[in-house]
């Protein structure tokens, strides 16, 4: 049995369709049996429970084989946070796993810090330390930004003029991964014994700025420049809303950090450990996107 915590997400589902087309039973941990309807009941078990309650995360991970970690707490419902998820909903599962000796494949982010400006790259940092420390055997999958995510939440902003919103200067190289191609990995890495004690990272053939990907995604439209939300109005942001609105604040925290921390991969490690691994163009992920729509 492989559980998949954070099945219901963009991630999550795309591992659990990759798993199922395989055969492999399946189980997902969600805080609603709604937010999963898009599952297929019949091949998949639901187990309702949420990763911040210890005994709910037992209840799930009890006769599984391998655990797989793909929730976040940045944003969503519930009033999560990357403390409360990343940091200690990781800690159950890794710590329910670690009392059957089930494996845990955890899903992190590329740059994972104790001293990353990013909150939730520190929370990420210390669930791979605990899962590292626990003795159970273990796979850390640390991903770049996923393109399809940034296309969805950069397409929303986009006005009637067709311009879309860029956060900040909108000039700091990112790169981007296609979450079909991490879904790839993680799927992959079940199956590897080889992976076990290893953090294997994963990142896009392109680092990108956010202008470079605003321009991408209106290139359909008229040629307008993306509009701005000034770096100064981002920060204040981040700290105005930090009593009553965190989640928003976090955004904006992110949004700062996003244009300026060194957020450049180069995937020729991943390239030269799975050569077959496929790393999908932006053009492409965009072509894709226009013919499922
Ligand atoms: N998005 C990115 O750019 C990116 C980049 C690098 C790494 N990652 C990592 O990849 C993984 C998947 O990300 P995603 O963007 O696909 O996520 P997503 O679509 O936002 O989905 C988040 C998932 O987390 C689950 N979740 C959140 N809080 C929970 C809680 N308290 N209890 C149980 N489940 C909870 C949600 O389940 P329910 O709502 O059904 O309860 C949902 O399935 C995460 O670990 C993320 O940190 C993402």
């Amino acid at each position: 049995m492989i559980l998949v915590a954070g099945g219901s997400g963009r991630l999550g589902t795309l591992l659990v369709r990759r798993l199922v087309s395989r055969g492999a039973p399946v189980r997902v941990l969600t805080r609603s049996r709604a937010r999963a309807a898009h599952l297929n009941h019949t091949l998949v078990e639901i187990v309702e429970g949420d990763v911040r309650v210890a005994s709910d995360v037992q209840r799930a991970v009890d006769g599984a084989a391998v655990v797989v970690s793909a929730v976040h707490g940045f944003a969503g419902p519930g009033g999560v946070s990357p403390a409360s998820v990343d940091r200690d909903g990781n800690r159950h599962l890794v710590d329910a796993a670690a009392r059957t000796g089930a494996t845990v494949i955890l899903m992190s982010v590329v740059g994972a810090a104790a001293d990353s400006p990013m909150e939730l790259f520190r929370m990420k940092y210390a669930a791979e330390q605990h899962l590292r420390a626990r003795g159970t055997p273990w796979t850390i999958v640390r991903s770049s930004a996923f393109l399809e995510l940034w296309i969805a939440l950069m397409s929303e902003t986009m006005d009637r003029a067709g311009r879309v919103m860029v956060f900040g200067r909108g000039d700091n190289p990112i790169n981007f991964v296609s979450v079909n191609d991490v879904a790839a990995l993680v799927d992959r890495v079940i199956a590897d014994s080889s992976a076990r004690g290893q953090t294997v990272e994963i990142g896009g053939p392109e680092n990108l700025t956010l202008t470079q990907l605003a321009a991408a995604i209106q290139s359909a439209g008229p040629a307008v420049a993306p509009r701005h939300i000034p770096r100064a109005a981002l920060t204040a942001m981040s700290v105005i809303l930090r009593p009553f609105w965190p989640e928003r604040a976090r955004e904006g925290a992110a949004a700062v950090a996003l244009d300026t921390m060194d957020l450049r991969f180069d995937p020729s490690a991943i390239r030269a450990r799975y050569p077959d691994q496929s790393l999908t163009p932006l053009s492409d992920v965009l072509a894709r996107r226009v013919q499922v729509s």
